[in-house]
């Protein structure tokens, strides 16, 4: 069966998928779900459900995020002016903060105290948001990567989701985690807010669930998602293949394939740090599992982002038989299939270090 549309009939394995996702899903048990398409309408079901059950209409998100083009997700979206350019004003009413990128921290001393860029963060949203242009009370949810994906695969600092998870709690916030990019055992955990001990009111997952098949999926603590039939809605979400698919996916990633992107992506790390040792253009390798940020730099003393030199990696490394993506200004992000072997990586690892030294 490929078709019967989940708004007007069942099918079991809607309910299975959604149970199995209760299990492994970092938000407090009961939750509810919401299957849908893509990862930007998994984020529009989040942004619509924030403003439902909380009766608020403000958001906070961070600067160099992506979330998605619809228009809603394109509000919190802040990783490239070209997403934005043209399409007038924001959707919705989403205020920005820096991310606390530890590799770059955007705080100052003052900011930041004792607690680095972390701490630098949650104070900008204590100091200075919440005491000037957005009242806590008027605010929804606070919608945060774990790890941003586009933004240049910058992991957030350990204590920072914790933080979140605060100041939420303290307001009657939501906390939204979009795990489109990092969940599904990309990080070496099922989800990459596993790693910082958090859970969220509502997190959102796409991309690695269907296995290449399109899906997205909402999942929100039950009491949330209290809205009546109609209030939310998609014909496709949820289909029976890719349906399917997601189950079969999970069952793989809990038979090893998460174990695999914690040992192999601790593998691909280590030869990863040692070509930085060799050159001195690799100015951070950060990551968790299979999911490894490069950010490659003129040099390191001065740190300064080398764009075009890792424009030129990325083609040399196809030309080479190895494909691999830019994220961010100047990083290269390595987001494998999680059956990717030690062996591939040696000959990965071979690869771009050619692709470097014939671009530097
Ligand atoms: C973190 C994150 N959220 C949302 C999206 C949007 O997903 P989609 O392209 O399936 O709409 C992406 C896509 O790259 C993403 O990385």
């Amino acid at each position: 069966m490929i078709h019967m549309c989940g708004t007007d009939y069942y099918y079991r394995h809607m309910p299975l998928l959604a149970e199995k996702l209760d299990e492994i899903v970092p938000v407090p048990s009961p939750t509810r779900t919401h299957f849908a398409n893509s990862g930007t309408e998994a984020v529009e079901t989040a942004l619509k459900l924030a403003m439902h059950a909380t009766g608020r209409e403000k958001f906070i998100a961070f600067f160099n995020s992506f979330h998605g083009r619809t228009l809603g997700s394109l509000s919190l979206t802040s990783s490239k002016a070209a997403q934005r350019l043209g399409f007038k004003r924001q959707a919705l009413d989403v205020v920005h903060v820096p991310y606390p990128n530890e590799f770059r921290n955007p705080f100052n001393a003052t900011d930041c105290g004792d607690g680095g860029a972390s701490q630098g963060a949650l104070n900008w949203i204590e100091e200075r948001l919440f005491k000037t242009t957005t009242p806590p009370e008027e605010v929804a949810a606070i919608v945060v990567e774990a790890v941003q994906g586009e933004g240049g695969y910058v992991p957030a600092p350990k204590d920072f989701l914790k933080g979140l998870r605060r100041i939420c709690d303290a307001h009657g916030i939501l906390l939204v985690v979009d795990e489109v990019q990092s969940g599904m055992g990309r990080t070496g955990k099922m989800f990459a807010c596993e790693h910082y001990g958090v859970k969220a009111d509502i997190v959102c997952i796409a991309k690695g669930i269907g296995s290449g098949l399109p899906i997205g999926v909402c999942v929100s603590r039950a009491d949330l998602m209290d809205w009546k039939p109609g209030a939310h809605a998609s014909t496709f979400g949820g289909n029976p293949v890719c349906i399917a698919a997601a189950l079969k996916t999970i069952e793989l990633l809990e038979g090893g394939l998460v174990r695999n992107s914690a040992e192999v992506g601790a593998y691909l790390k280590g030869g990863l740090e040692k070509l930085q040792k060799k050159y001195d253009c690799i100015g951070d390798v950060r990551g968790m599992g299979l999911m490894i940020g490069v950010e490659f730099v003129e040099d390191r003393p001065s740190l300064k982002p080398a764009p075009d030199l890792r424009d030129r990696i990325e083609v040399a490394c196809f030309e080479r038989g190895l494909i691999i993506l830019g994220a961010g200004a100047n990083s290269i992000r390595w987001s494998p299939p999680l059956i990717l072997t030690k062996e591939n990586v040696d000959v990965a690892l071979e690869i771009f270090d050619e692709a470097i030294m014939a671009s530097i």
